[in-house]
């Protein structure tokens, strides 16, 4: 069984899917192992390291991807890649299944087995697989440090002899994981904290980190089966909006996180509600490569308007692409294992295991 991963292209994904660590681990399992020459050179992981553990290392890129049975991947390789494999090989990745529609039934056309892992049911099995958690996990806690570095006043409250200097007060839009972990990340910093959801059980996950919830008076708990966000009526919207404007008007620096499954992201924060910020505010939002929650957000951009800047980036996690690979190739690991019949050395693809048949796309 030969598991491999070619480079990404690093201009847009600095993120790797296998680590020096988790080759120990195919190697444990008894997988031989194939890489492109200096995979995971930009993150400090030279081809020697690779090497040392019996990781083959080639500038075929071709060849490497004709000899595997699986391909491990963060993002869907380019055109002339794929076109490479063939059928009854395994493609795993971060595969994006939305916007990547007619690539991807190509490949199925072509019988290769692709599994894209956003697409993991959240039940506590798959929690070690869980991509976008130890991802979106990361991103929450990036959007505030690089928030409050661009941020011109200091964070914590400081009682000093000069005088007093206030905490900053910091709205989060959307409390899922990459919310929570911002909560926590400003917390920490000293920051006073408020956040919002749709969802009703969000509230007590916000109050237990410290932040103050702000409920949308007389909206009902939209939240579907499968634990996410549903989309918001006229009348939801109208009554968050009111709630944001108000409170806006005290808030320093805002986390947007708010995103629904499959749709374009929520639009939040309108250009009335951005008008009563104060000059010098801070809005990230990572919800930027979805659409964006806020009416003026621009990909790779900083948008200044009225002293306010709005930040977009397309990939939060090229920036720590260290941490986030190192988890990231864990959860690949793990969905591996899952898929791996160690008895008998070989892939069972169990349509009856609802982490397979989910991410398995038909
Ligand atoms: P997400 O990334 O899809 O969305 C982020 C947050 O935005 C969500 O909390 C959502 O409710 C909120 N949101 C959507 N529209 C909004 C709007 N108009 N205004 C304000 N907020 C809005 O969510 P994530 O982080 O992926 O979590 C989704 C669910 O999955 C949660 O219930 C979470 O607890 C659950 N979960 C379960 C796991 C497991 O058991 N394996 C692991 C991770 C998450």
């Amino acid at each position: 069984m030969r598991i491999v991963s070619i480079s990404e292209n690093k201009e847009i994904e600095k993120r790797i899917a296998i680590t020096p660590e988790m080759a120990k681990k195919y190697n444990s399992h008894g997988f031989k192992i194939s890489i492109s020459k200096n995979y995971g050179e930009h993150l400090g992981f030279n081809d020697k390291e690779y090497i040392d553990l019996g990781v083959e290392v080639s500038d075929n890129e071709k060849k490497i991807i004709d000899s595997a049975d699986i391909i491990v991947q963060v993002g869907l390789p380019s055109d002339e890649k794929l076109s490479f494999l063939k059928s009854d090989q395994i493609l795993i990745g971060v595969l994006d299944p939305y916007t990547n529609q007619d690539k991807l039934n190509d490949l199925v056309k072509k019988k290769i087995k692709n599994f894209s892992l956003e697409l993991l049911p959240r039940i506590t099995r798959a929690q070690s697989m869980d991509i976008l958690s130890s991802q979106a996990n990361l991103a929450g806690y990036k959007a505030v440090v690089d928030s409050f570095s661009v941020f011109e006043k200091a964070i914590p409250m400081m009682m000093t002899a000069a005088g007093t200097v206030s905490a900053a007060k910091v709205l989060i839009v959307g409390a899922g994981v990459a919310g929570l972990q911002a909560i926590a990340t400003a917390k920490r910093m000293g920051a006073i904290v408020y956040a919002t959801d749709v969802r009703a059980a969000s509230k007590e996950q916000v109050e237990s980190l410290g932040g103050k919830f702000l409920t949308v008076e007389g909206s009902e708990n939209l939240e579907t089966e499968g634990g996410y966000a549903k989309e918001t009526s006229d009348d939801f919207k109208k009554k968050q909006e009111d709630l944001l404007a108000e409170t806006l008007k005290k808030i320093d620096i805002v986390i947007c996180t708010a995103l629904i499954p499959g749709k374009k992201a929520p639009l939040v924060l309108n250009e009335r509600m951005i008008n009563n910020m104060s000059s010098g505010s801070v809005i990230y939002d990572l919800a930027a490569i979805q659409g964006g929650n806020t009416a003026l957000t621009q990909l790779d951009k900083v948008v200044v308007k009225n002293g306010v800047k709005i930040i977009g980036e397309t990939n939060i996690l090229n920036k720590l692409p260290t941490s986030a690979s190192n988890l990231y190739a864990k959860n690949v690991f793990n969905f591996v294992s899952n898929l791996y019949d160690q008895k008998n050395k070989k892939i069972n693809i169990n349509l009856e295991d609802e982490i397979i048949e989910k991410t398995l796309l038909k």
